[in-house]
């Protein structure tokens, strides 16, 4: 029975790994009942999140992005075609991205429409790109927050799935708003999951 089977996810995450962590002990929980990881691909091999893997018996890539720098250039289409390879062979449902630091390129955004997900730390439209918590306090904002939405080709551009908003107070920095901010994000990126994956 199709409406019954697990979505099969795959997280692409670069560092950290808070995302990863809090999606896969949802997962875990029975939080996201709908739902399995079925890999983790990370980009980095020594980033906190492929030991978050390990330690969770998640199946681990890592794909090394600087093993395709040549002369400070770097080779996206060869690095996307392993990892293309990699993908393949996980038959995704949904590609998390969680802290994943490269772009991705046609290629992937075309052979996965509307199954590829991001979580940002913004309201976006505003606040794209790097540094989205500085980039708010720079700007006076009283109130920000995160957002899960699909990716397509332009930068934190695609459809919103999900927000959450939280206040941005007088004395605040960059750090305490970021780490204010995360369990939120945590929340909002299982929430929707469980709108994707039903619950
Ligand atoms: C989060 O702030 C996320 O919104 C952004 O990158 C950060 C990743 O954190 N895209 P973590 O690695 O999941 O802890």
């Amino acid at each position: 029975m199709e409406g019954l089977t697990s979505k099969r996810l795959v997280v692409l995450a670069s560092g950290r790994g808070s995302n990863f962590a809090a999606i896969a002990d949802a997962i875990n929980s029975g939080q996201i009942p709908r739902a399995e990881i079925v890999g983790l691909i990370s980009n980095k091999k020594e980033a906190p999140v492929v030991e978050l893997a390990q330690s969770r018996k998640i199946p681990c890539a890592v794909l090394e992005s600087n093993a395709f720098r040549k002369e400070g250039r770097f080779d996206r289409s060869s690095y996307e075609k392993e990892l293309l390879k990699i993908l393949r062979s996980l038959n995704p449902d949904l590609i998390c991205l969680a802290g994943y630091l490269l772009l991705l390129g046609p290629d992937i955004i075309q052979s996965y429409p509307k199954q590829i997900i991001n979580i940002h730390p913004s309201l976006l439209p505003l606040f794209k790109g790097l540094h989205a918590q500085r980039q708010a306090i720079l700007d006076g904002a009283k109130e920000t927050g995160c957002t899960v939405h699909f990716v397509t080709e332009g930068l934190d551009e695609g459809p919103i799935i999900l927000q959450k908003r939280i206040s941005i107070f007088e004395n605040d920095s960059e750090e305490s708003l970021s780490s204010r901010l995360l369990p939120l994000e945590h929340e909002t990126y299982i929430e929707a999951l469980k709108k994707l994956c039903g619950s």
